[in-house]
């Protein structure tokens, strides 16, 4: 049963081609790493898949919905409803605490704020990022990495998009990490997609896809 079902997906800026008709399907509940050289394409996949870059050729279902044709508001319940994102560079507001990034896309949904809270401490406490009234701008690097983390997870949702989510921790901290996600997805069952480079990493997906070329190939 997949909840992301893409096909023919070709992205270009300007005159040079990133994706040249590539297709993917994503299980419900699986860990799928998506690897490839600086460049290739991967962080464009993940926004295409998140229905952030609506700029493309081909087509996208998630959870047998198709985005062709939504208006905003349509895709924002979507995303609301299935989507949790990790950006490469975090997109934390600085002047705000862990807690208040945490829990800002529940504010933008018009979700449970109290439930969100609880959820947006245990998964801190989890993640060992202190939920205090430091603001994020005074976090570590690896620390606002981990909020990002917590933030995308918030909302409990089916598919979780993770752009590099370990690029800034140590070896024992990405395992945590990774611990932690191995130990969310049993729970809640929802795909993890992550452009993942460690072996440590790859070796614990389900499924690993290289992006070359503007498609996406098998790794063995
Ligand atoms: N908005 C944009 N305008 C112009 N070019 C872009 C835009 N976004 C991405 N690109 C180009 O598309 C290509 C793929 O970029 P992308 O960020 O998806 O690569 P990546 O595989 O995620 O790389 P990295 O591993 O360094 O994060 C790059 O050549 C980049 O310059
Ligand atoms: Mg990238």
């Amino acid at each position: 049963m997949s909840i992301i079902e893409a096909r023919n997906i070709q992205r270009s800026f300007d005159e040079i081609k990133v994706l040249s008709g590539l297709d993917i399907d994503v299980k419900k509940g699986e860990f799928l790493a998506i690897t490839g050289r600086s460049g290739v394409g991967k962080s464009t996949l993940l926004a295409i898949l998140g229905t952030h870059d609506l700029d493309h050729g081909g087509s996208l279902s998630i959870a047998d919905t198709s985005t062709d044709g939504l208006s905003p508001s349509e895709l924002a319940a979507l995303r609301r409803d299935y989507l949790g994102f990790v950006f490469q560079d975090f997109h934390l507001l600085p002047a705000l605490t862990a807690i208040e990034n945490v829990i800002l896309p529940t504010v933008f949904s018009g979700g449970n704020l109290e439930i969100a809270r609880a959820q947006a401490f245990e998964v801190l406490d989890k993640l060992s990022v202190r939920a205090d009234e430091t603001p994020t701008s005074l976090l570590s690097r690896g620390e606002r990495q981990r909020v990002a983390v917590a933030r995308g997870l918030v909302n409990r949702p089916s598919v979780l998009l993770a752009d590099e989510p370990s690029a800034s921790l140590d070896e024992e901290s990405e395992k945590t990490l990774f611990d932690l996600l191995d130990d969310l997805r049993r729970q809640q069952n929802f795909a993890l997609i992550a452009v993942v480079h460690s072996t440590g990493v790859l070796s614990r997906a389900d499924r690993i896809l290289e992006l070359k070329g503007g498609v996406l190939h098998e790794v063995l």
